[in-house]
């Protein structure tokens, strides 16, 4: 069974601005948010899935995006270094979260940036590691030896796309979807000789977050209106659910950064 990790968007809003996407004049609507937040929580719970809940802080808006808490291998979690200054109050928090969950807690060495799962995602047995915007990586290399696994480091070019998780997505061994604008020529080379079933994204489905997916067995969970995007996968014999996520799209998140797998 799988565990994902999430955070109840108590204290969520648009209360700075360090990505593309958040405006602090373009407000969530609380009730809105935390409607959609259950939805995504009740649809991991149908698969079969398990939610486990870190306790939502007051001051961390951002907190709710527990992808970035930590990149979690077996019973390590290698936590994250965040680039902004307003987020780095959260890993203290999610720290203890993962000590009182009996893993062992770990950080890369100083001074690199890492934004956990964000940036830092298995296709099969290789680490493909999104840097530049937020990540490093000199840190994902520090990484790859910690862990001893293959890193793939990937360079992100559009700001819109910051996180690796906003534009590239596993699905299994060998099988993926990505949105090809937002790496370098270099990026896509590599994607596109290393994983055999590569789905390109088109650009409106990717600026609705189509990418930020949560794969859980053959059920995929995206934000409401991918439809060409659920026709590749339902073609390939996955069950694509959408739900409206777009509160959570105005701080630049969507489903899979709500989301941290714990296995
Ligand atoms: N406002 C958050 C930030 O900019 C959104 C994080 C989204 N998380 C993700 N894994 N892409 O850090």
């Amino acid at each position: 069974m799988s565990r994902v990790l999430m955070c109840p968007p108590d204290y969520y809003g648009i209360e700075y601005e360090i990505n593309a996407w958040m405006s602090r004049s373009r407000q969530s609507d609380r009730a809105r948010a935390i409607e959609q937040w259950q939805t995504l929580r009740q649809l991991i719970e149908k698969t079969g899935a398990q939610v486990e809940l870190l306790e939502p802080v007051p001051g961390l808006p951002d907190y709710v995006f527990t992808a970035n808490a930590a990149l979690v291998y077996g019973r390590r979690a290698i936590m994250a270094r965040f680039r902004p200054q307003q987020r780095q109050p959260e890993t203290p928090h999610a720290a203890a979260w993962f000590r009182d969950h009996g893993y062992s807690v770990e950080t890369i060495p100083e001074p690199y940036c890492f934004e956990g799962a964000g940036d830092a995602l298995f296709c099969g047995e290789t680490l493909f590691a999104g840097y530049r915007i937020r990540s490093d990586a000199r840190g994902q290399q520090e990484l790859g030896r910690m862990l001893d696994c293959e890193v793939l480091p990937l360079e992100l070019v559009d700001p819109y796309f910051y996180h690796l998780d906003t534009c590239f997505c596993p699905l299994g061994p060998g099988q993926a979807l990505y949105y090809p604008p937002a790496f370098d020529d270099y990026g896509r080379r590599v994607l596109q000789a290393r994983i055999d079933d590569l789905i390109a994204v088109c650009d409106d489905e990717a600026r609705q977050f189509a990418c930020n997916a949560v794969a859980l067995g053959h059920t995929v969970l995206t934000h409401a209106g991918c439809t060409h995007l659920h026709e590749a996968l339902r073609q390939r014999g996955f069950t694509p659910i959408g739900i409206p996520l777009d509160e959570f799209i105005k701080a630049g998140g969507s489903a899979k950064c709500l989301t941290l797998m714990l296995d």
